[in-house]
């Protein structure tokens, strides 16, 4: 039997990396090197983070230092506006599919409000509750609540009101941002979606219409009460690398419709506690750290679930050490101690066997703790008529401040 084009490019791909799926190469791990050749992006080399550091004046976020935003487009050209005085405005977002958000969702927020911080820059934050309500089988209701809640984790965050605008799909579409919807549309073929995406003809047409709606906010004018008469004004959008092919479509469309393309700066993805090539599923809530878990579930499931690079006896770790190449404590730490010194120590007492698998993990929890305790904290003090005030379309005149 012949096998179709789709099933042959399924066969001949080692790994997967789409919005919808995170697949690596028979259970190995993610070959970022090889998704930067594909998906023709380009790799955040050091001078470029260096440069962050001179132009801000701050130190660069560890997620800069330790390369979990790894790859970019364009955001050279970003740093060289910026240098000659010309300011961009931020755009990221989340597709609201469940109520508790697990440390991996945080991560393009922290990232993002460290932006907003250091450049003194607007942000919008689109919520795809449409996107969710189409992919996850949620009621338009659901979806909706959904997003409302998880606002106020992202607000949690930290971002500041004076500069940031979330708005919610359904509530949103509209007026110029359907307009700049449409030109978007016109520009794309339903054989040009199906191959970013890997639609198929069985898909509803509610998922193949879907694209421009994350495209456009990559574009001012859909913002006419933030942007009026910024049409030349430019975007960056951290996100994971998962989101890619979105911002491809709209790149390859921007010139055609009389638009400046968004710059990226992209992520890796956060690993599962059971290992990189495991992934952290909705439906095993010890794949994950949660900002709803306890200390003491923390703590529980960092012993029990975390894997660990470890030699299984106390005497062949002390001969052999810990591999860090696959042991997630050591990862987890990579992107939340904040002490440069302190890891670098403890990576090499481990590696050496001089350190012990549960002296990092208890490290780790510390850490943790801290971190979900501190968003619980903010959470809980975000009211609703905080989302109602972030959320309203208002205009934002001291967004570059
Ligand atoms: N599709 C994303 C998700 O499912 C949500 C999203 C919308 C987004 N716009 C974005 C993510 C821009 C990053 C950047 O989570």
């Amino acid at each position: 039997m012949e096998k179709s084009e789709i099933e042959e490019q399924k066969e001949e791909e080692d790994q997967i990396v789409n919005p919808w799926e995170v697949t690596a190469k028979d259970g190995g791990k993610i070959d970022y090197d090889k998704l930067i050749d594909k998906f023709g992006c380009q790799r955040l080399e050091e001078s470029l983070i260096s440069r962050v550091e001179r132009l801000t004046s701050r130190p660069p976020h560890v997620f800069l230092r330790r390369g979990v935003f790894f790859a970019h487009r364009d955001f050279n050209e970003i740093l060289d506006a910026y240098e000659r005085g010309k300011k961009f405005y931020l755009y990221t977002g989340r597709g609201p599919s469940s109520e508790a958000l697990h440390l991996g969702h945080l991560i393009p927020f922290m990232f993002t409000k460290y932006l907003q911080d250091a450049f003194k820059v607007p942000l919008v934050i689109q919520l795809t509750d449409d996107e969710k309500c189409m992919w996850k089988n949620l009621s338009v209701e659901e979806s909706q609540r959904l997003a409302r809640e998880n606002a106020k984790d992202i607000i949690a965050c930290g971002f500041d009101i004076t500069k940031t605008f979330i708005f919610s799909d359904f509530d949103y579409v509209g007026g110029a941002f359907y307009k700049n919807m449409v030109k978007v549309a016109k520009c794309v073929t339903f054989n040009k979606v199906v191959g970013i995406f890997g639609f198929t003809a069985e898909d509803h047409i509610g998922k193949i219409s879907f694209p421009p709606v994350q495209a456009v906010p990559s574009f001012p004018s859909s913002f006419p009460h933030l942007f009026p008469g910024k049409d030349d004004l430019r975007c960056l959008i951290p996100c994971a690398i998962d989101q890619d092919p979105y911002f491809r479509m709209t790149r390859d469309v921007a010139p055609r419709i009389g638009y400046q393309k968004p710059a990226l700066i992209e992520s890796s993805f956060f690993p599962a506690l059971q290992g990189e090539t495991g992934k952290m599923s909705a439906s095993d809530p010890n794949s994950a750290i949660y900002v709803t878990d306890s200390a003491k579930v923390i703590k529980n499931k960092v012993n029990k679930y975390a894997f660990s690079g470890g030699q299984e006896s106390i005497e062949k770790h002390r001969k052999y050490g810990a591999n860090l190449e696959v042991d997630i404590p050591i990862k987890y730490l990579g992107f939340f101690l904040e002490d440069d010194a302190e890891l670098e120590h403890m990576q090499k007492e481990y590696a050496a066997g001089r350190m012990l698998t549960g002296e990092v993990k208890k490290r780790l929890i510390e850490v943790l703790t801290e971190i979900v305790e501190r968003h619980c904290r903010a959470r809980a003090a975000v009211t609703d008529e905080m989302v109602d005030a972030f959320m309203a379309i208002r205009p934002l005149p001291n967004m570059f401040d």
